[in-house]
């Protein structure tokens, strides 16, 4: 690694890590210190990186993991063996520094959804990395009845990033409370035997995923979706929910569904 410059305190745009944990050999988490007037909403991703062996930013699009109001910054990140940038950010160490661009921007807001019974976020992989954000937000249970939060990985111990995080946002003072009364986490394998198996987008379209929880099926007149995965789910759930008749929404135009690439590098 000593080919590729060190990002110091003095680097534009430096941010120090805090703590770093390692869930799998394929993925980690960490978090940074708040720069004091660095606002965000719930949902959005920043720009992160390191600095090449030039003293370039090599930088990639991370969706934020921490709601709005927290004082640290958090991220969850795939480790890509041959990754220009996960190939070494997967190295980090609490005290050191990473850059944090302080432009937060993306589709996977409240603010891009009109009002409706429930919300379903539907992810993929590192695509849960937002809906960490989201489901801490108080906002998501003043907007919503219900909200249920689908994760599939091909691997059971790929799940557990995410069962820590809503045991976290069950257990949590602010919203605890309504995250124990709202919440339905519905982690699921597709290539391992677990107690859900299948991918989202089939969980969904069989309407097994219905049956299980004996609700009624999506629609439009009832309910909110933001998708967060590979390009292939999104595209794939995308096409389902317009297929039941839902409108994808933007900030500017909010409707029935967002969609946001989950960024791998
Ligand atoms: P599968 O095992 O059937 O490919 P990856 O690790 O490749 O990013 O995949 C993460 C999860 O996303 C896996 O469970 C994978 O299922 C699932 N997945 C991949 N493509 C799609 C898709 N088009 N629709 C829904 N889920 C998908």
């Amino acid at each position: 690694m000593s080919e590729f410059a060190t990002v110091t305190e003095q680097t534009p745009d430096a941010v120090r890590v805090l703590s770093v944990q390692h869930w799998t050999d394929r993925l980690f988490s960490f978090e940074v210190e708040r720069p004091a007037s660095f606002r965000f909403r719930s949902g959005e991703f920043v720009m992160i990186g390191l600095l090449t062996d030039q003293g370039k930013p090599l930088l990639r699009a991370y969706s934020i993991t921490s709601p709005f109001w927290d004082d640290v910054i958090g991220f969850y990140s795939i480790k890509v063996a041959d990754g220009p940038l996960t190939s070494r950010l997967q190295h980090i160490k609490k005290d050191d520094f990473i850059i944090m661009k302080r432009k937060p921007t993306g589709t996977l807001v409240l603010d891009a959804l009109t009002p409706a019974s429930r919300l379903f976020l539907v992810s993929t992989g590192t695509g849960i990395a937002p809906f960490a954000s989201i489901i801490r937000d108080p906002e998501t249970y003043e907007r919503f009845d219900e909200i249920y939060l689908l994760h599939a990985c091909r691997f059971a111990d790929e799940l557990s990033y995410g069962i820590s995080l809503v045991a976290e946002a069950k257990s949590d003072t602010l919203i605890g409370e309504q995250a124990k009364a709202q919440l339905t986490h519905l982690p699921s394998t597709t290539r391992d035997v677990s107690e859900l198996t299948g991918r989202p987008t089939d969980l969904i379209s069989s309407g097994e995923l219905f049956d299980r929880l004996n609700i009624p099926a999506i629609s439009p007149s009832t309910d909110r979706v933001m998708i967060c995965g590979s390009l292939q789910m999104n595209q794939d759930m995308k096409a389902i929910c317009e297929q039941a008749g839902f409108i994808e929404g933007a900030n500017s135009q909010p409707a029935d569904f967002v969609v946001e690439k989950a960024f791998v590098g």
